[in-house]
């Protein structure tokens, strides 16, 4: 069986081509290289020990597309392209529509015509906005994102909800991501954002290495046992190997399934910071800074219903998260501009 992994050299697409290869499946992986570097694919060829074919090129591309179902026996796709900055998409939500929204369109129109109907989609636990009920099960009503990337996920779901309807042939799953961190063992892949991290694990990273100086807690007066923001950490192995799982009832299942991605438990900000402390020996620097503009105070999945329907949870702890996340690290402190 042939995937293609749209934005596979990205930080979970690339973890994820190391679940797909061990579980035997074929992929193509589709990237533009906005947010990635090609030398991930490398190492994921080091690692897997396998060619990883790549295509050079935006989903937008509707052309682009034709042709490269034209010239692979594609069975099913992996849909993790999209841009995922929340402070940037406030500042040019435009750009995050064409991209999120329109490029999904796009891909999916292509997938029509090339008579695939098999997709797994990369969504977000941002698409329950401040959740009612906490933990968070797929039960919950979804809407009201706080930021327009949060609502351009919430908008695929919807076309994707749509499209099932509309034709019965379609079988899709969309996984909830809570909050994705840490790195393959190897410590040759992992997150490289560019700039400075908006997300709380390579913020912390780049203290431990002295790219930062120290870390601001955003808000320390939520109704939490710290009083910081508590989120559902899960390993990015974890949640790769969920994708290979979706893709397995897919086989079984027509129909749109949507699944919570998260561990079931919550860290606080600050459980976060003690737990990388240590693994790793290092001293984070931290200051209590003001709450950040959109966040909510408590976000953890009830990942109950991944469990009973496609036999998968996450294995690993906070602990391992920190252990993997400081080793790349430590050993690639520019990325994958460290060669
Ligand atoms: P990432 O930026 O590392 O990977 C996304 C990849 O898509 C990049 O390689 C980028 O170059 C590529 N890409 C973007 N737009 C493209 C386009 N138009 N055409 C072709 N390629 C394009 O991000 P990630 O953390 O690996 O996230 C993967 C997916 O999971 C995204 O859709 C993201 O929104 C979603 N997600 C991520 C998180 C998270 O915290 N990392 C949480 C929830 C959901
Ligand atoms: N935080 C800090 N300091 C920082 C960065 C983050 O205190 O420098 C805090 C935040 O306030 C929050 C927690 O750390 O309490 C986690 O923040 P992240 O930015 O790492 O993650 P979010 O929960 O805000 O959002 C992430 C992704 C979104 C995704 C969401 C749910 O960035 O794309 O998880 O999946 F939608």
């Amino acid at each position: 069986m042939t995937i293609l992994v749209t934005g596979g050299a990205g930080y979970i697409g690339s973890h994820a081509l190391i679940e797909l290869a061990s579980a035997g499946f074929d992929f193509v992986v589709l990237d533009n290289l906005c947010n990635a570097s090609s030398e991930a694919l490398q190492r994921v060829e080091a690692i897997t020990n396998k060619c990883v074919p790549f295509v050079l090129g935006d989903i937008r591309d509707a052309g682009l597309l034709k042709q490269l179902f034209a010239d692979y026996a594609i069975n099913a796709v992996v849909h993790f392209a999209g841009l995922k900055a929340v402070t940037e998409s406030v500042a040019e939500p435009l750009r995050y529509y064409d991209n999120n929204v329109h490029g999904s369109q796009v891909l999916l129109q292509a997938m029509v015509e090339a008579g695939v109907f098999n997709l797994v989609f990369s969504s977000s636990a941002t698409v329950y906005g401040d959740p009612v009920e906490m933990p968070v099960s797929e039960a919950c009503s979804v809407g009201r994102p706080t930021n327009p990337y949060g609502r351009s996920k919430l908008m695929v779901e919807d076309i994707l909800r749509d499209l099932v309807v509309a034709d019965r042939r379609w079988r899709i799953a969309i996984l909830r991501y809570f909050n994705p961190v840490g790195a393959h063992e190897s410590a040759t892949i992992g997150e490289d954002p560019n700039g400075i991290p908006s997300n709380l694990l390579p913020f912390i990273t780049q203290v431990a290495v002295g790219k930062l100086p120290q870390l601001s807690v955003f808000g320390s007066d939520y109704p939490t046992n710290d009083g910081t923001g508590v989120r559902d950490y899960i390993h990015v192995v974890d949640l790769a190997q969920g994708h290979v799982a979706a893709l397995c009832y897919l086989q079984e299942n027509a129909g749109v399934h949507t699944w919570n991605l998260g561990t079931g438990q919550g860290y606080s900000v600050l459980d976060v910071v003690h737990a990388f402390e240590l693994v790793s020996g290092a001293k984070i620097p931290y200051r209590l800074a003001p709450r950040r503009a959109g966040d909510i105070a408590v976000c953890y999945a009830n990942p109950d219903k991944a469990f009973v329907e496609l036999g998968w949870s996450a294995q690993l702890g906070l602990e391992r998260m920190m252990h993997d996340a400081w080793r790349w690290q430590k050993n690639n402190p520019n990325g994958y501009s460290n060669k």
